[in-house]
């Protein structure tokens, strides 16, 4: 697949990892110009781009910023019209301990509202960055799980089909009203990350009898 990836921090990092092991062409782009260059030259099938160039022929767009910075960051790249936007971001308090928004909307929701010409798939947010990095498989020989939420059929079938190219199990979790759920689900697994001092190796699934 042809994706552009915003951000070159934790989870930026775990993704151009993951995408190019797996073998996706990508295109990555951040802030500062020099950090995508230097997490660039480390894999085969990454490109650094600054932002105008760095759309080019994607049709997935990841974005690894903080919730604040994404919507800036996705309009800095030029015309959005029909990509696909898998927005991976939940939006913290400063202290990382709650949420900035929620309930009656959520991030993906209001990032959706600044960029209407695109697709926007709620997913991977559930995932420790050094999960992300490590991949989807756990010690207890379980396989990780990524859930996805989007109103477009063929974003959410793109978005799962780009999961599962990563060896991770995928739950549909509904519409993109449903980020509205999956967004606290990673406070929650920040909570017992941090707070409870489980630590990062942990990730949220579901079970089924
Ligand atoms: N870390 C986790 O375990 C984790 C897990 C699940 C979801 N998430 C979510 O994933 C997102 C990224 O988290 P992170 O831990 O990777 O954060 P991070 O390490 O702070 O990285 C954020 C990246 O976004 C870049 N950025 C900021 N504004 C930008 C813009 N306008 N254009 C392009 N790039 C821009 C930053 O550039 P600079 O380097 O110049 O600052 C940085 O490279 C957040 O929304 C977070 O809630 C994180």
């Amino acid at each position: 697949m042809k994706i552009t990836l915003i951000g070159t921090g934790n989870m930026g990092s775990g993704f151009a990892k993951q995408l190019n092991a797996a073998g996706h062409q990508v295109r990555l782009t951040g802030r500062d110009l020099n950090k995508a260059k230097v997490l660039a030259e480390q894999y085969s099938n990454v490109t650094a781009y600054a932002a105008p160039e760095a759309l080019g022929d994607s049709e997935i767009i990841i974005v690894a910023t903080a919730y604040d910075d994404a919507a800036g960051a996705l309009q800095s790249l030029g015309n959005l019209s029909g990509k696909i936007i898998i927005d991976i971001t939940n939006p913290l308090s400063a202290d990382y301990m709650s949420l900035t928004v929620g309930h009656s909307t959520s991030a993906a929701e209001e990032i959706a509202k600044a960029v209407p010409q695109a697709l926007v798939v709620k997913a991977f947010n559930t995932l420790f960055a050094q999960v992300l990095a490590d991949g989807p498989q756990f010690s207890s020989e379980q396989t990780g799980t990524v859930f996805v939420a989007a109103n477009d059929e063929r974003a959410k079938q793109t978005a799962t089909a780009l999961a599962r190219s990563l060896g991770w199990n995928v739950v549909d979790a509904g519409g993109l009203v449903n980020a509205r759920y999956l967004e606290p689900l990673a406070g929650l697994n920040i909570y017992l990350g941090y707070g409870a001092g489980m630590g990062t190796s942990i990730a949220p699934t579901w079970l089924s009898k």
